[in-house]
């Protein structure tokens, strides 16, 4: 037994790594190991014997065992030491230069906005693109035979065979997102919705997939002037100048009434698209007093709330804030043209430090 001893810790003693440790545990203390096989050997003892050699068995078992477990300790101490001194890392070194990873031009046109319109006390509210064709189009006022749902070029989910229940689509815009907070929250409300939305649509400035962020006020005297004023301070603010030229024109929402789109000046020379300045406009939103029967549909009572909502889309703000001539880059995944519109990961938009240094 002494033997035994001297050995098998001997052995812990010089093992090197896990693998060579598992190997004596088995040889040593396993099922078919040397100390397994010794206890055999009790059957054929006298009792007296058996007295004697059951318990120092046992105890050189436990020896083994927590011989086995302290190195084993000590093994992974050591692994670890010499990770640490492997592995180090300057956290005092600067980080690394740009272009390692970058922001979407359309996340961050998101984060600026999100910025501006929560300093003027809007809150982000969210909802699903699988939409439930009720909040994309009913609650919304555009009954079943409207053109606006052929216009929309809706896409919509596939329903199995002999399911009759109303289909779901994709969203065609961020409105339904004014139900669900309208049902949500009740009134008062201030929120923006930013999300994608989707519509089978093709061309330099119009993919299947972009984004809006809609804007809902819902209060007792919530007007149509508030609603200019707020979408004035904000497209001075994105675009970070002290007046670019809007144009509101009349127009017509099923969910709005009235209805004002809104086009900002710009000019396309040579591919460059330029804000501000030239002879072509490009429009930016749709807007308008939010129809009673939307707000109805929304759950609160239009006799004594009114408010106006606006719908943004995202992706024609950053092409004309960043001068970028074709939507459909946006969605190429090409990194050299996210490493060319990309913005560094690290500088979050605010108003007080600047939008988009
Ligand atoms: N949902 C409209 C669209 O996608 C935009 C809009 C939103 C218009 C809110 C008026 C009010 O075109």
């Amino acid at each position: 037994m002494d033997d035994l001893k001297a050995k098998y810790l001997g052995q812990i003693a010089d093992a090197g790594d896990e693998n060579t440790l598992e190997a004596i545990r088995v040889a040593a203390v396993g099922k078919k190991g040397e100390v397994a096989l010794k206890m055999r050997e009790l059957g054929k003892m006298t009792p007296e014997e058996r007295q004697v050699a059951g318990p120092a068995l046992n105890a050189l078992k436990d020896e083994i065992n927590s011989a086995l477990s302290a190195k084993k300790a000590a093994l992974a101490d050591a692994a670890l030491d010499e990770r640490l001194r492997t592995e180090w890392l300057d956290v005092t070194l600067p980080t690394r230069p740009r272009g390692q990873g970058s922001v979407h031009p359309i996340s961050q046109a998101t984060e600026e906005l999100t910025a501006i319109f929560a300093e003027l006390g809007f809150s982000v509210a969210e909802g699903p693109r699988i939409e439930d064709d009720w909040y994309n189009f009913d609650a919304l006022n555009i009954p079943g035979h409207h053109p606006a749902r052929a216009e929309m070029d809706t896409f919509y989910m596939h329903r199995a065979e002999g399911d009759n229940r109303p289909p779901h689509v994709l969203r065609t815009h961020t409105s339904p997102v004014q139900i669900r907070s309208m049902e949500k929250q009740g009134a008062p409300i201030r929120v923006i919705c930013p999300g994608g939305v989707y519509r089978a649509d093709y061309d330099q400035t119009h993919t299947p997939m972009f984004h809006q962020v809609e804007g809902l006020a819902i209060d007792k005297d919530i007007s149509m002037a508030n609603l200019k004023w707020v979408l004035e301070e904000f497209v001075k603010a994105f675009f970070e100048v002290d007046d670019v030229e809007l144009r509101f024109r009349a127009s017509h929402f099923p969910f709005t009434e009235p209805s004002a789109e809104v086009d900002i000046r710009c000019s396309w020379d040579n591919g460059q698209l330029k804000i501000g300045e030239g002879d072509d406009w490009m429009e930016i939103l749709g807007s308008g007093m939010v129809h009673p029967k939307v707000i109805a549909a929304g759950g609160i009572d239009p006799e004594v709330y009114q408010g106006f909502a606006f719908g943004i889309g995202i992706d024609r703000l950053a092409m004309l804030k960043y001068g970028i001539p074709d939507l459909r880059a946006f969605f190429d995944s090409d990194l050299r043209w996210l490493r060319h519109y990309g913005f560094a990961a690290l500088d979050m938009p605010n108003l007080h430090g600047g939008l988009s240094r």
